[in-house]
């Protein structure tokens, strides 16, 4: 099965109509289908960035199916799996913003800086999310993905949901996809 379409069957399991809704309009999108996730670092050919957000999208909710059990045993809060699915799905979207394909080579824009691509996935996210009462909790976890300032980050993760798309994302970043 294709990257793509294993996304698509991620986004359509959890039967919420917000994210059947963001699979389309990703799906929809050529150049997020063909984009890498990186120049020089983390699956830096074409497709990566697909590839780099199912993985993120798998990772989360293997975790999540693992912690919720423990966390219930423990009287803790459930982990809300919506906002993290929809937040991974997003938190590199802004990618397509920050590398374009010139003479058949992918390059970083001009204005490139670590933290450009969270400012443009937040932004893309709001653009989708559009009243969506999920949006402020997923700007949250797109904006600390990244874990440390020094890293990128606009903010430190301090939500369960966050810290699970921060160590999703390294996971795929560092542990997979180097
Ligand atoms: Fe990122
Ligand atoms: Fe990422």
């Amino acid at each position: 099965m294709s990257d793509i379409h294993e996304l698509k069957e991620i986004c359509l399991s959890r039967n919420t109509q917000i994210l059947e809704y963001l699979y389309d309009e990703l799906s929809k999108d050529k150049k997020f289908l063909i984009c890498p996730a990186s120049i020089d670092k983390h699956h830096n050919y074409e497709g990566g960035l697909v590839r780099h957000t199912l993985e993120v999208m798998k990772i989360c909710k293997s975790m999540v199916e693992t912690s919720d059990k423990y966390r219930a045993d423990r009287q803790m809060k459930i982990l809300n799996l919506d906002t993290i699915l929809i937040s991974a799905l997003l938190h590199d979207y802004g990618k397509t913003s920050t590398y374009s394909k010139v003479d058949g080579e992918w390059h970083k824009t001009y204005d490139y800086t670590k933290s450009l691509h969270i400012y443009k996935s937040i932004e893309k996210a709001k653009e989708l999310l559009n009243g969506s009462n999920l949006s402020q909790d997923v700007v949250y976890c797109i904006g600390s993905h990244h874990g440390r300032l020094d890293y990128g980050a606009l903010w430190e993760p301090k939500t369960p949901e966050a810290w699970v798309l921060h160590l999703a994302d390294m996971s795929s970043a560092f542990f997979i996809g180097a």
